[in-house]
């Protein structure tokens, strides 16, 4: 089979299995076998493939039908700019949760030295961001080992400056802080079905609170004790809470006009 062929044989199968990206999915498959870009695969139709890779390409194929992430597939999620190592490990970076460094931004720029922690890092996405563009040590903690495990694995390859910390909660911080960034689990237990099959396949540690909303107004809560801000991705279930809290200086909302981060002065 050449790579015109295991393409367009990938494409139908995905676009059967109703995967709405089935084209580009396709190539990222192909792309992530072969271990060559795009202009490759696409200027070089009649390459043949071997027997390791055409198994590689139905394997994966396989994987997406069932709907697993494309980004688990190739390893790899954008963030701000930076290329992120990602796997079911850990949360795949969403695009809203790059509000949540733009406004660190630009809190820490009035702040000489900024002290500031990141709280259930996952990836490391948010605190290696930080790190790179404040070039600032920062940081960072989650309560799984196996997260923390691929943040380090980024910090390194990203180069970045940051202390990793496993953790519940603030549970191991002392006041001092300028900001804490945070983007915690908030799918409350009955929103978890209604999400698609895709995000099932990430971890549920990284998408439920342990014990509801109640998570997050001990997180409030506490947090009022160590920093002068908190920056917390939301979602529209922890709406209420918010915005009943006397310390909420805003709400920033995300591209699709939903309210997304949380900014709390202290
Ligand atoms: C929504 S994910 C966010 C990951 C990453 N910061 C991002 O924005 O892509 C939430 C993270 O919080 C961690 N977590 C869950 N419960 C926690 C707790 N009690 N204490 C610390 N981290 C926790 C999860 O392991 C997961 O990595």
């Amino acid at each position: 089979m050449n790579i015109k062929e295991a393409l367009q044989k990938t494409i139908q199968q995905l676009k059967q299995a109703n995967i709405a990206t089935y084209h580009i999915d396709a190539l990222l498959i192909l792309k992530d076998t072969i271990k060559k870009d795009d202009v490759y695969v696409l200027t070089n139709p009649q390459k043949e493939l071997n027997d390791r890779q055409i198994e590689e390409i139905e394997r994966l194929t396989n994987k997406r039908k069932l709907r697993y992430p494309m980004a688990y597939i190739t390893h790899s999620k954008e963030f701000y700019g930076l290329e992120f190592y990602v796997d079911d490990r850990v949360l795949i970076p969403r695009p809203e949760t790059e509000l949540i460094v733009d406004v660190t931004l630009k809190i820490a720029s009035d702040i000489k030295n900024p002290k500031i922690v990141d709280i259930g890092t996952g990836s490391g996405c948010i605190a290696i961001t930080l790190s790179k563009l404040l070039d600032t040590h920062i940081t960072a903690s989650d309560i799984s080992k196996e997260a923390l495990n691929v943040a380090k694995l980024n910090a390194k390859r990203l180069d970045a400056d940051i202390s990793l910390i496993n953790a519940n909660g603030l549970d191991f911080l002392k006041n001092g802080i300028d900001i804490i960034t945070t983007n915690p689990p908030y799918v409350l237990e009955n929103e978890y079905e209604l999400l698609s099959e895709d995000v099932k396949f990430e971890p549920k540690i990284a998408l439920i609170p342990p014990s509801g909303n109640g998570f997050i107004e001990d997180l409030i809560e506490k947090a009022k004790q160590l920093t002068k801000w908190l920056i917390m991705e939301i979602g529209p279930s922890q709406l209420k809470i918010i915005k009943n809290s006397r310390y909420i200086y805003k709400i920033i909302r995300d591209f699709s006009n939903k309210e997304r981060v949380a900014v709390f002065k202290f």
